[in-house]
């Protein structure tokens, strides 16, 4: 028996204020296009702004649905988007965005672990990291430089 740690980094910036202006532009749109979520239920708003190789800034956010498990998320709106879109493209940053119409959230929102299987899927394909950004409505942000730091020990095309 022997025991395997797993461990992963993020940075953590205080503010939007301390990231360059190309992350700044990024986080804005995901910022207003969180503001036209179709979140009827939940109330609880998510933005995603992606950015391609190709220069393309593709956005999304999440939408609901009365049978609720018909509706996606923001990242798998824009990442899907993307990869319907610009298939032969990659994904070269990834920034998210939450807001709840009930109460403030002010610390960063990490994408849900669905999400992160559909970001791990992008990432195996075009075979070079995809640099995630999330923050909540504002406030902290954190960075990671690929998904393998929020998906630790994920399942892949490898194992079929
Ligand atoms: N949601 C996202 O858009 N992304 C996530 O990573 C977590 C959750 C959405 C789904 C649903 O519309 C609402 O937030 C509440 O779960």
């Amino acid at each position: 028996m022997k025991e395997i740690n797993i461990s992963t980094t993020f940075l953590a910036y205080d503010s939007i204020t301390d990231l360059s202006n190309e992350i700044q532009s990024l986080m804005n749109q995901a910022i207003e296009i969180r503001k036209k979520a179709y979140a009827p239920y939940s109330k609880f708003r998510v933005g995603a702004a992606i950015l391609l190789d190709n220069g393309k800034v593709v956005l999304g956010s999440n939408q609901e649905n009365a049978a609720y498990p018909s509706g996606l998320c923001a990242e798998r709106v824009a990442i899907f988007q993307a990869g319907a879109i610009y298939p032969d493209a990659k994904i070269l940053k990834l920034i998210i965005t939450a807001s709840s119409d009930n109460n403030p959230t002010l610390a960063p929102i990490p994408p849900c672990g669905g999400c992160r299987q559909s970001i791990a899927e992008y990432e195996f394909k075009q075979d070079t990291p995809i640099e995630i950004y999330f923050m909540g409505e504002s406030g902290e942000v954190y960075k990671s430089n690929s998904i393998a730091n929020l998906l630790p020990l994920s399942f892949d095309k490898k194992y079929l």
